[in-house]
């Protein structure tokens, strides 16, 4: 199938590029470089380079390829920043979404799109299904759930048939370390966490008084690799049974930060210094996925996602860049 990849260059779009190339399809790759890096797109893969608020260039690509589908990746992805720049992610997440739905419409009609747990909020109930309640205490959420909201729309008028996957957090490189996460701006545990014990820096940890066994949050974390699977198994869906759903992609168990933190020691083989702030706004003490409808549906099947294996692989990634 011919895959137009938004955010291909990016961190998990990478991933699902290089996976769309090994299972026999062909992806092309939208992606302004602005977080994302040319490097990480293969030589083969035509790399359109240019911003989704560019409404003329993103109907050109269109204009000049049949898709069979579409994966929506690129969005701006840091909940901290979106609090002190809201208009910046509901333009980006919201507008260049838009601008994609538009230039799809009468062309093509599958649609992936990357969303999050961070629509939920703090759950009511934990593991998380999908018919937890949305309320989404990041404007990086709110842009989520607001587009999650747009698509019901464009399937009821376009009928463009989509599927919101809702990551938890996503962490991992290749398992040879040959691939993996490379932001300028980290705000994740795993990479930063990994960059303090290589950089011989403290780790910032917040908050250390939430309601749990250690006083720390607890996280769910998907592989990158499981990730990607779960995209190309959403793909085959929407061709199967041309219906729009939703799904929770999670490995379905919560770590403490500590015990994550924990980990990255053991797997490095090297001590860590943590320094501890004050907890943060709108992170919930504790957030882990019910997997059951994807394991049912889709035949999610989360491989690589215990904590050793992601940490594994990531510390060989960081220790090679
Ligand atoms: N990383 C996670 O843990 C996580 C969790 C839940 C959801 N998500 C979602 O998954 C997607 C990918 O996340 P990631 O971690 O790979 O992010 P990333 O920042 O590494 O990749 C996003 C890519 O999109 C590109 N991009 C952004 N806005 C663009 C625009 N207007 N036009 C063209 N290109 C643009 C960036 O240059 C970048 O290459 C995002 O939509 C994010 O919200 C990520």
């Amino acid at each position: 199938m011919k895959i137009l990849v938004t955010g291909g260059a990016g961190y998990i779009g990478s991933f699902m590029v290089k996976r769309l190339i090994e299972n026999g399809d062909e992806p092309i790759v939208l992606d302004s470089l602005e977080v994302g890096h040319r490097e990480v797109v293969p030589q083969e893969v035509k790399l359109y380079e240019g911003n989704l608020l560019d409404k003329e260039f993103v109907k050109k690509i269109f204009s000049e390829n049949k898709f069979d589908a579409v994966i929506h990746f690129a969005a701006y992805a840091l909940a901290g920043e979106s609090m002190e720049k809201p208009e910046k992610y509901f333009e980006n997440n919201i507008q260049g979404g838009l601008n994609l739905l538009d230039a799809m419409k009468g062309k093509t009609s599958h649609f992936v799109f990357s969303s999050t747990c961070s629509i939920y909020g703090t759950p009511k109930k934990i593991p998380v299904s999908e018919d937890e309640s949305k309320k989404p205490e990041s404007v990086y959420g709110q842009s989520k759930l607001m587009f999650e909201k747009v698509l019901f729309w464009y399937d009821k008028i376009y009928n463009i048939k989509h599927i919101n996957l809702r990551y938890f957090n996503a962490a991992g490189a290749a398992l040879d370390g040959s691939m993996g996460e490379n932001h300028e701006a980290e705000t994740h545990i795993i990479p930063n966490a990994i960059i303090a014990i290589l950089e011989n820096k403290p780790f910032t940890l917040f908050g250390k008084d939430y309601p749990t066994p250690d006083g720390t949050c607890i996280r769910d974390y998907i592989h990158v690799l499981d990730l990607a699977e779960a995209h190309l198994q959403a793909l085959s869906y929407l061709k199967d049974k041309n219906t729009s759903d939703s799904f929770n992609l999670g490995a379905g168990k919560g770590y403490s930060n500590l015990g994550v933190l924990e980990m990255v020691k053991k797997v490095s083989e090297k001590d860590l210094q943590i320094a501890y702030k004050d907890r943060r706004f709108g992170d919930p003490p504790q957030i882990f996925a019910d997997n059951t409808k994807a394991k049912n549906i889709l035949g999610f099947n989360p491989i690589n996602s215990d904590l050793k294996t992601i940490i594994e692989s990531a510390w060989k990634w960081h220790s090679k860049i």
